[in-house]
């Protein structure tokens, strides 16, 4: 009894009614709902590995990745916030991809995505794992924004694996390879 009711109490402090935590509210207004986003220039957050959606809050809370939107809101966020919205959003299930892969990038993109090493740290299928991202499905826009500020150096990247990888990228590159990224499932 004692036990059932502390269990319940606990519940109601961290979830809404619905199973959402209350924090990830104000999230969907931007990401889309279960962080399936609907806008090409924001970022989709549904199956993206937890420890990935948790280093990247606490980056732009800390002030490492700056964002005029992001910056703001992760500044309000605790860690067990981070941790909390994390777990929900990685378990959200990744929408069917809303961009559809010309075919001739197709093949193009897979083998830039060889032969630049991507599928060796972001995984076979590009579905990332650990702090590493899901490139898989994710918004078209957004993908060659990040992939254009990395090679500027002026998306922020922790260990600079990523400055280095897209460095022999030409535009041409970038619009195949988020053309071919945005289109996985
Ligand atoms: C006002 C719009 C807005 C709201 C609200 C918002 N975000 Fe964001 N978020 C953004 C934008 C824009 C970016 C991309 C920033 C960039 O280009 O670097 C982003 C990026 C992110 C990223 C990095 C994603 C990636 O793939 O690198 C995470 C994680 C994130 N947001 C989580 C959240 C969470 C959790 C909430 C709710 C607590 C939230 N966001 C609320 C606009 C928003
Ligand atoms: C050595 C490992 C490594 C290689 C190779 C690599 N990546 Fe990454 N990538 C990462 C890591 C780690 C991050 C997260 C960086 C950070 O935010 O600190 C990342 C982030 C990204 C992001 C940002 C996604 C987001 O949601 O914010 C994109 C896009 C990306 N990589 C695409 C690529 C592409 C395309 C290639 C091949 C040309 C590539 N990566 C090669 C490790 C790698």
């Amino acid at each position: 009894m004692f036990a059932a009711a502390v269990l319940f109490l606990f519940a109601c402090a961290a979830l809404a009614a619905d199973g959402i935590p209350r924090k990830a509210a104000s999230c969907i207004i931007c990401h889309g709902a279960g962080g399936n986003s609907t806008d090409p220039a924001m970022p989709s957050l549904a199956g993206q590995p937890a420890q990935f959606i948790s280093t990247q809050l606490y980056l732009f809370r800390e002030g490492n990745r700056k964002d005029a939107q992001m910056t703001p809101i992760a500044s309000g966020l605790s860690n067990a916030d981070m941790n909390e919205l994390a777990a929900y959003f990685s378990s959200q299930k990744p929408a069917a991809p809303s961009r559809k892969t010309a075919p001739e990038n197709a093949a193009a993109g897979r083998r830039l995505a060889e032969q630049h090493h991507c599928v060796q740290c972001h995984g076979p299928a590009l579905l990332g794992l650990q702090h590493i991202p899901r490139l898989a499905g994710q918004q078209f826009a957004y993908l060659k924004t990040q992939l254009r500020g990395f090679k500027a150096g002026i998306r922020y990247d922790t260990d600079g694996n990523m400055t280095s990888a897209v460095q022999r990228l030409s535009e041409a590159d970038i619009e195949v390879l988020a053309d071919y990224l945005a289109g996985l499932k």
